[in-house]
């Protein structure tokens, strides 16, 4: 553990997207938000996703909200989690239970994210828990360095 924990300090400082990776009960969660606590970001808000938790079909108005009119029954804006992390960290936690379509879109949005800022969304730093891994569709494009990857063992 003292070398998962070093490791997350010296993640802590590059503000790169983490991805977590672990048995149940093995710290992914506690990790993320020590690294949070360890980074430039830890005066802002750390938000956890359950993905697992929230219909595949709600998840993107969940995670980005939407505007009044956006479909029947939208009376109203809702921000998205994103917008409400606000330049904090968010976890999405549980990625690997997504349908790979889904995981592969969301990949794009982070990366979109975390290059340019998303539209009219302050940009927060990215960290993902999964187990098991999430498919190869979800991992194929980052680039080694563009994501750090920590194994955790309890
Ligand atoms: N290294 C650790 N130091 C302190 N507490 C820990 C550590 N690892 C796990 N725990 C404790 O074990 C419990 C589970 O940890 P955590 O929620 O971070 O695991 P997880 O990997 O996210 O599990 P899951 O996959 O089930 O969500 C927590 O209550 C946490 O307090
Ligand atoms: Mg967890």
């Amino acid at each position: 553990m003292r070398k998962i924990r070093s490791q997350a300090a010296l993640v802590a400082h590059v503000d790169i997207p983490v991805l977590l990776l672990g048995e149940s009960g093995t710290g992914k969660e506690v990790l993320a938000r020590l690294i949070h606590k360890l980074s430039r970001r830890a005066h802002r808000t750390f938000l956890k996703v359950n993905c697992a938790a929230v219909p595949a079909d709600l998840l993107e108005s969940e995670l980005f909200g939407y505007e009044p009119g956006a479909f029947t029954g939208a009376t109203h804006a809702k921000p998205g989690k994103f917008e409400l992390c606000n330049k904090g960290t968010i976890l999405l936690d549980e990625i690997g239970e997504m349908p790979p379509a889904l995981q592969a879109k969301l990949c794009t949005f982070s990366k979109t994210s975390n290059s340019r800022g998303w539209a009219a969304v302050p940009s927060s730093r990215w960290m993902f828990a999964s187990w098991p891994p999430p498919t190869s569709t979800f991992l194929k494009p980052w680039r080694p360095s563009a994501c750090a990857k920590i194994f955790t063992t309890g």
